[in-house]
């Protein structure tokens, strides 16, 4: 990448990354008296592919929910478009553009893919229930507005053929898929993804590289990902953040920190689940 500034940097690859949207500072979080993360500073740029990544345990699921407004941390600040963030209800974190999936899939297994994608534009719905009593035109023609959306993310990650299926039906690697999905109906400015490969054979990680690499650039939505799988981090990612123990202990690009000794002693170096 050339030298970064205010204003942003040039990847190697040629896409234009912009100015800073989030900026964690002096991050320290607690579950009582475990320290689940130590004073980590670190940013996100619009349009960026970010990852975290460290061995486990290292706290980066907790960033992630720092990140998300899900934790409030017991020291230092979040910022978000230039703006100290106050802590948020999650109808919030949604409204600013903030969408997630999780290490552990939460999907509503008895309901078809369509029905589970439907829900990650809930938090977008203006009208509720008493008013579609009341207008119920209104509600019809919102309704139609959202499903059309939906509809354009399931032809985007080439789900059309199960989008009547219950979820629980479907194979691990399809329903992180629709996890993906119902965040992407959310239109997001800033997808966060946890382990969004874990558990998937080659084929099926390769499917998932291929969209996330595509939802960046086809919607310039800003990534960040937490991922074991250094194959992937190198091939994904514009910069990297390594965590070990609750601290960092690197930042930079792929070639950077694996390059970093001290990222190399912690965990490059020991195989992983
Ligand atoms: N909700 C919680 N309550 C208590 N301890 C937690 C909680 N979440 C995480 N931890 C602890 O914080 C540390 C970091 O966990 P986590 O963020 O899940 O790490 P990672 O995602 O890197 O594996 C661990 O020691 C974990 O046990
Ligand atoms: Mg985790």
């Amino acid at each position: 990448m050339n030298a970064m500034n205010s204003e942003g940097y040039t990847t190697a690859d040629g896409r234009k990354i912009g100015g800073v949207m989030m900026e964690m500072k002096n991050i320290t979080l607690r579950f009582g008296g475990v320290k689940a993360i130590t004073d980590i500073s670190f940013d996100i740029r619009e349009g960026e592919i970010r990852a975290i990544i460290g061995p486990n345990g290292a706290g980066k699921s907790s960033m992630l929910n720092v990140i998300s407004g899900f934790y409030v941390p017991q020291e230092g600040e979040v910022w978000f478009h230039g703006q100290r963030r106050a802590p948020m209800k999650p109808y919030e974190v949604a409204q600013q553009g903030i969408a997630r999936t999780f290490q552990n899939i939460a999907l509503f297994e008895g309901m078809s893919v369509l029905d589970n994608i439907m829900t990650g534009r809930l938090t977008l719905m203006k009208t509720g229930l008493f008013q579609q009593a009341m207008w119920w035109g209104r509600a019809q023609k919102e309704e139609t507005a959202h499903r059309e959306k939906v509809e354009k993310v399931i032809d985007f990650l080439e789900i059309q053929d199960i989008r009547k299926t219950p979820v629980g039906r479907l194979p691990y690697g399809l329903k992180k898929r629709v996890e993906l999905a119902r965040a992407l109906a959310a239109e997001p400015k800033l997808l966060l993804l946890d382990e969004p490969m874990a558990g998937m054979n080659v084929e099926e990680k390769e499917d998932m590289c291929r969209f996330i690499l595509d939802v960046n650039d086809e919607f310039g939505t800003t990534i960040a990902l937490i991922e074991h799988d250094m194959g992937v981090v190198m091939d994904l990612s514009d910069r990297v953040v390594v965590m070990d123990y609750g601290k960092k202990i690197g930042d930079g690009t792929p070639d950077e920190v694996r390059n970093n000794q001290d990222v190399i002693n912690a965990y490059l170096g020991v195989a992983h689940d």
